[in-house]
């Protein structure tokens, strides 16, 4: 490569990695416009260009991974179905329909409640995927759900459950994983060499600083933080070198990439 073409390689491609970071994730999709974990939000999120979402996966009684966060369904659906989500089969999920009246009154009386395979068919060549799984004994099948769609390289599995994290290793090794922590501290790095997970994902309670963040690079892990939907805090963030931001609100969190 001749000194010109080096230098028009910096100038064109510097710019476009470096306004990458941090990563920004649409928490639960674009969950402020839409209800969480609902196609209606990952459909927003790939609309203004966020690089990934995240989204929960529950099971159904017959052990397909479901989208939604809590173990029951009553908060974010708008139908009669009650209980958990767990005590129905995924036929019989078909018909739940997820609003989340509480919040978005009749905007989304429609929406269905997704099966992992249809939220990753709709992400897929579009959007990067982080998939938290929420209980143990579904790994295989969401294994199932990423090959079908030939989506390895588009996810990230994050869990705060160790065990499931550890499964997801033995089944598919080539995954990336990450491990979730609310609380995190520099026990939880070690933790995360032990898992084979590159990438620790911290809650607010964590002390962020730049010790922090200097031991976690010293161990090749990645640090997200979620949930930060204040600009500032976000700023914050990017100037302490973090790697990614989870979000409600992707569409702040990719103003950082302008500054
Ligand atoms: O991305 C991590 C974060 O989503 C974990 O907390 O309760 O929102 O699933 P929660
Ligand atoms: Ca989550």
């Amino acid at each position: 490569m001749t000194r010109l073409a080096f230098f028009g390689f910096l100038i064109t491609f510097i710019p476009q990695v470096m306004s990458q970071s941090p990563l920004i994730v649409a928490h639960r999709g674009y969950s402020h416009l839409a209800p969480e974990n609902s196609l209606s939000a990952f459909e927003r999120a790939i609309e203004i260009g966020a690089p990934f979402l995240e989204l929960d996966v529950q099971r159904s009684a017959n052990g397909t991974p479901i989208v939604i966060h809590d173990e029951s369904l009553e908060r974010t659906t708008s139908c009669s179905e009650l209980g958990r989500t767990d005590g129905y089969t995924d036929q019989e999920l078909q018909s739940v329909r997820i609003g989340y009246p509480s919040k978005f009154g009749l905007d989304f009386q429609h929406e269905s409640l997704p099966t992992l395979s249809q939220a990753l068919e709709l992400a897929k060549g579009r959007i990067g995927v982080c998939v938290e799984i929420k209980v143990a004994g579904i790994e295989s099948a969401i294994i199932a759900d990423i090959a079908k769609w030939n989506m390895e390289k588009e996810v990230v599995i994050f869990s705060f459950l160790p065990e499931v994290l550890r499964s997801i290793h033995s089944l598919a090794p080539d995954l990336k994983l990450l491990f979730l922590k609310s609380k995190a501290r520099s026990e939880d790095l070690n933790e995360c060499l032990a898992l084979h997970a590159t990438a620790l994902g911290v809650g607010g309670k964590t002390q962020l600083d730049h010790a922090f963040l200097k031991e976690a690079a010293e161990k090749n892990i990645e640090i997200w933080r979620w949930t930060v939907d204040d600009v500032r805090e976000m700023q914050r963030l990017k100037s302490l070198g973090i790697h990614a931001i989870i979000t409600n609100r992707p569409d702040l969190g990719l103003t950082l990439h302008l500054e």
